[in-house]
This record gives structure tokens, sequence and C-alpha cells, in this order.
């Protein structure tokens, strides 16, 4: 029996912080419910103290989301912690995500504060949350630049006052798996109380590795991740929801765990943010990238005629798209520039035309980047009437 992971996602909160990416509370509204539809547990759908508008757009979706929680984040502050509340107040299950930096370089320069202080304002907050709701998460911010020591002594501190889940912030993308899995290993065994509070990865992609240090979490007893659609977020992102998902679920032999989420809805997902926030999709994003499933070489090509797993290791209707593709180019071969004609009804007579046809195309596709269907329809056109 496989643990549950649970998948937060912050498109609506994180992403949102990515420059340009802000949305209205419609956009929102759209978005949570895409999410629900996907089986997303917990929506962190804003920061109501941030605006009246923010505000508003938590409420929004904490009054129609029902099957998933609705998460608002607050300042460890009086001000952010009622708005959280207030916003939360309409959903069927509501969470406050109270946060409070405990690095060396954001206590002192940042906050201005003694690491004292930082503890008793981390357990008031999670106090003060508490009196709206008993699903609290507490999040020591910059977690991956704090020293272990004090880490441990302000997490055992917030899970005492009540926080019910515990989110470990790589704040500015610092850490690399081996280190951020190390961490996960190090609190679990060293805080006497780690096993009252679910443990949660949240990584920025600063170094590319966003990812990689989500699941270095995951394998070291993390069992909430949270993420964003497309990888949007703050600077260079967040980890990147369908690739966690996918990497979990392709992997099940490895992976002690498995997530809720429905993955034929990951497609929709991805094209409703990136067209709410005009942020566009890279062609050779895992999953979601319209190169994810396509294949131009011929040898792939001819591999995945004879059977798809050749050089595919899950099937691209699986996360939403309507079929795997093949792209005819200056590397593919003569299978798959058969195959496709074939389906387009195109049946040579003599194995003579099938290669006279194909040698055009090859000149085609040196001058091509892709040749489309129109474009074979064209060369089999011309070589009927010159025969
Ligand atoms: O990256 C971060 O530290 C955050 C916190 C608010 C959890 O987004
Ligand atoms: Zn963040």
């Amino acid at each position: 029996m496989k643990d549950h992971l649970i998948i937060f996602d912050t498109t609506l909160r994180d992403g949102e912080q990515s420059p340009g990416a802000s949305m209205t509370k419609e956009e929102k509204v759209r978005i949570a419910k895409q999410l629900e539809k996907m089986r997303v547990d917990v929506i962190e759908a804003g920061f109501p103290a941030a605006s009246d508008g923010d505000f508003e757009s938590v409420q929004a979706v904490a009054k129609v989301i029902k099957d998933s929680t609705v998460c608002g984040l607050a300042r460890a502050v009086e001000h952010d912690i009622v708005k959280a509340g207030q916003a939360i107040a309409p959903a069927n299950s509501g969470r406050i995500h109270t946060f409070i930096a405990t690095s060396p370089i954001h206590m002192e320069m940042k906050l201005r504060m003694t690491p004292d202080q930082v503890v008793e304002r981390a357990v008031w907050a999670v106090k003060r949350a508490r009196d709206f709701t008993d699903n609290v998460e507490f999040s020591p911010e910059d977690a991956g630049r704090s020293e272990l020591d004090f880490l441990c002594r302000v997490i055992e501190a917030a899970i005492d006052a009540g926080a019910t889940t515990i989110n470990i912030p790589d704040t500015v993308g610092y850490n690399v798996p081996d280190q951020f899995g190390y961490l996960f290993k190090q609190l679990l065994e060293r805080i006497p109380n780690a096993d009252k509070a679910i443990f949660s990865a949240h990584c920025h992609n600063d170094l590319g590795l966003a990812v990689a240090n989500s699941i270095a979490a995951v394998t070291n007893g993390a069992r909430q991740v949270e993420c964003t659609i497309n990888g949007l977020g703050e600077r260079a992102g967040n980890t990147a929801l369908e690739e966690l998902v996918m990497a979990v679920r392709t992997r099940q032999d490895y992976f002690s765990v498995d997530t809720r989420i429905h993955t034929p809805e990951i497609l929709t997902a991805s094209r409703l943010v990136s067209n709410i926030t005009g942020f566009s999709v890279q062609p050779n994003k895992a999953i979601v990238g319209a190169n994810a499933f396509a294949h131009e070489s011929g040898i792939h090509q001819d591999g995945v005629l004879k059977h798809r797993e050749t050089y595919e290791i899950m099937r691209a209707e699986d996360v939403g798209w309507s079929t795997n593709k093949m792209v005819l180019g200056k590397h593919s071969g003569r299978n798959a520039f058969k195959t496709r004609l074939q389906e387009l009804g195109v049946e040579f007579e003599t194995e003579q035309q099938l290669n006279d046809t194909f040698v055009r195309f090859k000149e085609l596709a040196d001058r091509k980047h892709e040749i489309y269907d129109e474009d074979l329809q064209a060369l089999v056109t011309e070589a009927n009437i010159e025969r």
C-alpha cells in the first residue's frame, strides 16, 4: 500500500508572483475549478492581505471549490492572519499557511529580529491561525539556508503550537538534491514531535533543480509537495506539478508514494494557465510541451511504429494529448513516411514509386523544417502528374 503524496498547488499564489502573471478573480476561479477537476488536494488561492482583489479572489475560490482544500497565505502578523482566516471562511475545507524567515541573513537583514523573537512569533502566528481553522501550515522561509539546530527548534515549537503541516521552502532555489533530501531526513529524525505533522517540500527553480529537489524530499519522508502548473513562479519558477506528478506516476516501481492526480486533465490545466497568463510553454517542456511526445528521427519513428515503448516511457493520452506525434522532417525514415501517407489514404502501386517520392520528400525536408500533410499531398500529386 503506497503512502498518499499530497499535491499542494500554488499556481494562484507563488505562480502569480511571477512578474507579469497577475490574474483576475474570474481567472483564478477558472484555474481553481480545473485544479479541482484534476484532484489537486490543496489549492493555495492567494495572499489575502496583499490586496482587496486578492482577498476577494481567495474568498471566491473558497466559495466554489468543494473537493479540494482552499488555502490562504499569511505572514506571521495579526492583519495577514485575520484576512486569511476571513477569506477561507466559506471553504468546505480551509487552511491558513503562515510563514516567517529563519535563515541568518533573512532574520538579521530583513526582519531585524533575533532568533528567539522569531520562534516566539512563529508560535504566536500558528496559535492565532488556529483560532480560524484547525488546518494550519507553517513555513520557516528560506529553510534551505537556515541552520539545522535552529530549524529543528522553530519547527518543534510550531508543531507544539498546533501546526499540522510543516513546509520546508528552498526559497531561493539554492539547494541540491542530496543536500535537500538529507535535510528532510535530519528534520524527521531529530524533531521529537515530527510525527504530529506532515512535512512538505517547496522548491524554487533558480538552478533548475526544483523537481529533483522535491523528489529528494519525497524519498526522504516528505508527504506533501508544493508545485505550480508549468512551473510558473517567482524568478525561475517553482516545482512543475506536471513533471513531479508524472515522475511519481511513471516510476511507481521506485516510489513508495502516489498522488491522487487525474493526469488526463494535465494538458488542459497547462493550456489554461498559459492562455490566462500569456506565458507560453516551450516546445521541449516535459509532459506539456508541443514536442514532449513528438518523434522526428527515422530510427525513433520506426521503433515507435513497431512498439511505442521503444521510445516512450509514458502515454501521451495519459496526460491529455489525443495521441503521440510523428513529425516528418529531414531525419525521418521511410517507415514513418509511408505510414503517414497510408493514413492520408495514399497507396503506391510499386515500391519504385514509393522510393522516388521518398527521395523528393528528403530533398524538400532539407529545405523546410517540418513537412506538413499538404506538402505530402503536393509531392504525391507531382509524382502522379509525371507518371
Ligand atoms: O518560497 C517561499 O519561501 C515561499 C513561502 C511563502 C512558503 O513561497
Ligand atoms: Zn515560494
